[in-house]
């Protein structure tokens, strides 16, 4: 047996010895990734010229492909069959910035595992997962597909995400996925929010806000990153060997391989940092690009380049070789194809349907709730009104993979699964989503009248966010701001209940709701189980834990609006020369952390030690959580601080650690915090990475404005830190 071919030999050795077997030709293959399958692609996967392909799904159709390339081609590399697997594959699970509403990692972990074992078992081995860009603009629809505002959330969230996807280390297992954090790097800053805008942003904002979760999820061992479409600072992120080479590749010693989005190479030119197609592929390959995703500039330019001396051949092999490596080690060489009776048996299986169940009611966040909820079972009649009352596409949200929108359940049918067998379940749609016909009003308004409770379901459908997805506006779309308030101005007076649930994939402008709607709860877009969640949240079964992991703005005028802002010279105050608007409030309509419970939690007893913190010491902070409701309930305790005198401008305010808990009536824990001094590290004026010595402020909470407790300790000397992968997480007990 050839050596490459021995599951017994270490993976570098395997890859050393197949390396040297291949041609040029078949080295440059192997960096290239085409979508779908055509006879052209066929030719050249037998050829050995194709190294990935995407979008190609089916059990027959991935074995079809993948005997071509083991069975047909020259050395029998395997495929790496990749598709979007972003939140879930044929179970669709609430979307990324529903899941980080849960504030717990385990959400994320489950989701993506159970994701990775339906896809792989189909025969997909890669996903372009986990998006942890940071999104600071509810305008950019893509905020849906990623993890919030908050650099700590989603350096959790990404670490959780990928040993979800990957397992607890990345080996031979028919059940793991390689996992690739995308999009490499700070595409969520982009101008206006407008999808595929240029980013202009500090080294500082870089290093300390957008590149954490990348960070976090090379620590954790991602297989692959993706490298971004946008313009950052002046380079595009695909050919931008400072960000590729120097920070990923060099600093935090990144050992997978680096993939282009889509024809992001091609794009170059676009751009215009490249004259043509080999400019482009010798600039991309140059910044360690590794595989072209679809612009098939590397076929076409990659081998004149190196036989001319341009690029040199140690630079192809150096890419081949990353992506043999995870090629390898997902086993690909001794389990290439799908397995049809093990896909037949998992995928969709009703263990998975109860996982999504469990997660979507983790996922919902109570905005507000002046008593309305939760609903009682046994009304004589309840109303379920709104466009998206009984619509299944929505819950699927955006990238739902292989999701069947007959597979959701809807709040309609969730809510009459829900009620007891006397009680009638009325239901009108009142409008669409964004037509502007009110046609429907009348209906609707009849409905609610005749009712003992009213359930608004209105919002975003799937794909008004999501990549290409931007929008000016923030509000409901289309007419049904204007239905919630004929709905409302009808029952007000009769005291019935009336409650919002709002769909989306970001934050809207629900101001008005905000004020008027007696209880309003955030849904996203939850996933196949969505009604039977919110059912349970709308009666009582469920008691609501989530928290907002992203700022909920009055109005798109105030974006970008996030929580760790820096404080200015002239922090908002009465005075008319400070930082706000003379039109509007400054601050949000929700903040970030904010989430309500149908139980009342209170905070005592702050201990911190030691409050002389020396350098690599970890920082204890306690303090006792009580459920003072008569309900049990989820409270989400957050920890924060703020290094009150710097040499640079520090936030207002920083997650440092977060902790859900569930607690019964009257039970009181306590919940520790482990803090390491290094997570209070941020760059100073020479761009060092550094913990300055100090008086920091530690602020504890049930949201980043509820805050319940403070405290403050001292940093005794200032310790730097050289660059490197390193990362650290506050641990977070409860006793
Ligand atoms: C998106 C990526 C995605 C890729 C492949 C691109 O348009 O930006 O997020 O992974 O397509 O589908």
């Amino acid at each position: 047996m050839e050596p490459y071919r021995d599951p017994s030999k270490p993976v570098e050795e395997r890859v050393s010895d197949l390396l040297r077997r291949m041609t040029l030709e078949e080295k440059i293959g192997q960096l290239c990734q085409y979508s779908g399958f055509t006879e052209e692609i066929e030719e050249a996967v037998k050829k050995g010229l194709v190294g990935s392909l995407l979008n190609v799904t089916g059990v027959e159709n991935v074995n079809r492909v993948q005997e071509l390339a083991v069975k047909g081609s020259r050395l029998g590399i395997p495929l790496l069959m990749g598709l979007d697997v972003i939140h879930g594959y044929k179970t669709i699970f609430p979307i990324p910035l529903a899941m980080a509403s849960s504030w717990e990692p385990e959400v994320v972990r489950r989701a993506a595992e159970v994701a990775a074992r339906e896809a792989a078992a189909e025969g997909i081995r890669w996903t372009f997962a986990p998006m942890v860009d940071i999104a600071r603009d509810p305008r950019w629809g893509r905020i849906a597909e990623g993890f919030g505002e908050d650099p700590y959330l989603s350096s959790v969230m990404a670490w959780a995400a990928v040993k979800g996807f990957q397992g607890e280390s990345f080996s031979p297992h028919p059940e793991r996925v390689a996992a690739c954090a995308k999009h490499y790097v700070a595409y969520g800053a982009a101008e206006g929010g407008r999808d595929y805008n240029t980013v202009d942003i500090s080294e500082r904002t870089l290093r300390e806000v957008y590149m954490p979760p990348f960070k976090a999820a090379v620590a954790a061992g991602v297989a692959t990153v993706m490298s971004a479409f946008n313009d950052l600072n002046g380079v595009p992120a695909s050919g931008n060997e400072y960000t590729l080479k120097t920070v990923l590749k060099g600093e935090w010693g990144f050992r997978g391989f680096v993939v282009s989005d889509w024809n992001a190479i091609g794009e170059l030119i676009v751009h215009g940092i490249a004259a043509d197609g080999a400019e482009a592929a010798k600039l991309a390959i140059s910044a360690g690009v590794d595989m072209d995703m679809v612009s098939d500039l590397y076929r076409r330019h990659l081998p004149d380049l190196v036989r001319s001396g341009v690029v040199p051949v140690e630079v192809i092999d150096e890419a081949v070789r990353r992506v043999l490596t995870v090629k390898f080690q997902l086993g690909l060489f001794e389990n290439p194809y799908a397995d049809p009776e093990r896909a037949r048996e998992i995928v969709k299986c009703r263990e998975h349907l109860d996982i999504a169940l469990e997660i979507a009611r983790k996922c919902i966040v109570l905005l507000k709730n002046e008593g309305a909820l939760p609903l009682r079972k046994d009304l004589k009649r309840v109303a379920v009104i709104g466009p998206l009352a009984d619509d299944r596409d929505a819950p699927l949200g955006c990238w739902r993979a292989l999701g069947d929108p007959n597979d959701a359940v809807t709040v309609l049918e969730g809510v009459k699964k829900k009620v007891s067998p006397a009680t009638e379940v009325l239901y009108a749609k009142g409008c669409d989503v964004s037509s502007e016909d009110r046609s429907g009003f009348a209906e609707a308004v009849e409905v609610a009248e005749r009712s003992d409770a009213v359930v608004l379901v209105v919002g975003e459908p799937a794909y008004m966010s999501g990549e290409a997805a931007s929008r000016a506006y923030l509000d409901l779309p289309g007419v049904q701001e204007e239905l919630v308030k004929a709905v409302w101005d009808a029952v007000k007076d009769a005291g019935i209940p009336v409650v919002e649930v709002v769909m989306s994939g970001r934050p809207l402008t629900i101001a008005w709701s905000a004020e008027h709607a007696p209880a309003i709860l955030a849904a996203w877009h939850l996933g196949v189980r969505a009604g039977d969640a919110l059912a349970d949240v709308l009666f009582g079964d469920y008691n609501p834990g989530g928290k907002l992991p992203v700022t909920w703005p009055r109005t798109v005028g105030q974006v970008p609006i996030y929580y760790n802002h820096k404080r200015t010279g002239r922090p908002p105050a009465p005075d008319r020369f400070t930082s706000k608007y003379i039109d509007e409030d400054w601050r949000p309509l929700f903040p970030f952390g904010h989430g309500l419970s149908y139980t009342r939690f209170e905070y005592s007893n702050l201990r911190l030690e030691p409050e002389r913190l020396e350098p690599g010491e970890t920082l204890a902070v306690s303090l006792t959580v009580t459920n003072a409701g008569s309900r049990e309930g989820d409270e989400v305790v957050q920890l924060y601080v703020r290094d009150l005198v710097a040499s640079v401008t520090r936030p207002v305010k920083e997650l440092k650690g977060f902790k859900r808990l569930t607690l019964k009536p009257g039970e009181s824990r306590r919940v520790v915090f482990e803090v390491p001094s290094e997570l209070l590290a941020f760059y100073d004026r020479a761009m060092r990475l550094t913990v300055e010595a100090g008086e920091y402020e530690v602020m504890v909470g049930s949201s980043s404005q509820d805050i319940r407790l403070r405290g403050g300790f001292r940093v005794t000397r200032t310790e730097r830190f050289i660059a490197s992968g390193r990362v650290s997480f506050t641990r977070a007990l409860v006793l």
